[in-house]
């Protein structure tokens, strides 16, 4: 069967928007196919060509014209190279950019006639994100010789200045918007006949789990005299369960591990972090905090049983809509414990494996939006606390394991 023709791919967004994750997921997903893809990043050509310090933002201040005259000449250098690898053995090219000025398209569009060009705009709104995007950056090689803090601040600067000259790509032939966080395409304008479209399309509205690892923290004081809420340790059965969990990962690379804000999981998580550090970046999201179970917090399920039966009954005739006074339902949680998925899953971008340390009903939760349980069942998935299921979850390959360590 004849190839379909060749195909450019301009990414458009600000800085930290995803576009790089999104570059990455295509080409992974597609080279699995023999579809040649290369990737051509205004940054690495910048870094090639200068070995200096480009990280000072007024490097792009448009009104720096000496500055701007260079990121011209670094785009085109990478125009040239996109070009020259599909007119020999490349399928797809994808021009890793920002590309939010509409004049930049244009030189784009002018270097580049002979393929369609198809553009996709990466959208987050979402400032939290953002604010977490920029801190991961600010870690970058390329900031070494700053603060913390003086990295981020740069990094802010450089995304203001492309906000300044930020146009839509409104005037783009084929054109498919993307909200990064919740791959969902907020919009597309696309040509008939347009090659490997119906391919990527798929692809830019698919999870891509590589490798996650959900763990439920080791046993607690709590879970021992069997009460509900509170903040307890890990008993010392279950720290050496989490020196276990990490003798079990040793060789496995954890780039990133997610926590809850409570210090059961943060115990478990210790020991993992403990021998990896500089290897892994730990977040502890209180979107995977347990269930908040507001009245009852701190009594055991005897004792809530004995002393609020009506409480007790209401829960056992619907757990899944029942919501604790005070506290939380499974179904008032959904919403924060997806979110904090997503927020993991955007944080790894394409980290081949990422761990999430959480809770009986996060875990649940967590579950069940890959096992498309029914609601009223949730509440029920067993969850032991010395296996962890082992979840894959792309555009080709589904896995579901829950394995001792
Ligand atoms: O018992 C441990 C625990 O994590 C509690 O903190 C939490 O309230 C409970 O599990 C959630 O499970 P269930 O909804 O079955 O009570």
């Amino acid at each position: 069967m004849a190839r379909p023709s060749k195909l450019y791919i301009a990414m458009v967004g600000l800085p930290a928007m995803g576009k790089s994750t999104v570059g990455a997921k295509i080409k992974e997903n597609l080279e699995k196919d023999d579809i040649k893809v290369g990737i051509f990043n205004n940054g690495d050509v910048r870094r090639r060509m200068i070995p200096g310090n480009t990280s000072n933002p007024d490097f792009y201040n448009p009104a720096n014209t000496q500055a701007a005259g260079l990121r011209e000449r670094i785009a085109a250098v990478n125009f040239a190279e996109a070009k020259a690898y599909l007119s020999t053995e490349g399928d797809i090219a994808i021009l890793d950019a920002t590309n939010v000025s509409r004049k930049r398209r244009e030189t784009l569009r002018a270097h580049l006639p002979n393929h369609p060009i198809l553009f996709i705009e990466c959208i987050n709104d979402d400032p939290e994100l953002l604010a977490l995007s920029i801190a991961r950056k600010a870690r970058l090689p390329e900031f070494a010789g700053l603060s913390e803090a003086e990295a981020k601040k740069s990094f802010v600067t450089r995304i203001g200045y492309y906000r300044h000259i930020y146009e839509p790509p409104d005037e783009a032939p084929d054109l498919v918007r993307l909200d990064t966080l919740n791959n969902r395409i907020l919009s597309e304008r696309i040509s008939a006949g347009l090659p490997y479209y119906g391919r990527i399309r798929d692809l830019l509205m698919s999870d891509w789990i590589k490798n996650l690892f959900l763990v439920r923290h080791a046993e607690s004081e709590y879970n021992v005299r069997d009460m509900v809420g509170g903040n307890s340790s890990l008993t010392d059965k279950g720290r050496k369960q989490a020196w276990g969990l990490s003798r079990h990962f040793i060789g496995t690379p954890l780039p990133y591990i997610f926590t809850s804000t409570l210090t059961r999981t943060l115990e478990m998580a210790e020991p993992l972090l403990e021998t990896r550090k500089g290897q892994t970046t730990h977040h502890a999201f209180p979107e995977f905090d347990e269930i908040d179970v507001g009245e009852c917090d701190s009594m055991s399920y005897a004792e809530i049983e004995r002393t609020r039966p009506e409480l007790f009954a209401a829960r056992t005739r619907n757990k899944y809509n029942f919501v604790y006074p005070g506290g939380e339902g499974y179904a008032t949680m959904a919403g924060r414990v997806y979110r904090g998925v997503k927020k993991a899953l955007y944080l790894s971008g394409n980290s081949e494996y990422i761990m999430i340390i959480g809770h009986q009903a996060v875990n649940r939760m967590i579950l069940s939006d890959f096992l498309f349980r029914r609601a009223e069942d949730v509440p029920y998935i067993f969850i032991p606390q010395d296996k962890y299921f082992h979840i894959v979850s792309t555009q080709t390959k589904k896995l579901f394991e829950l394995r001792k360590f």
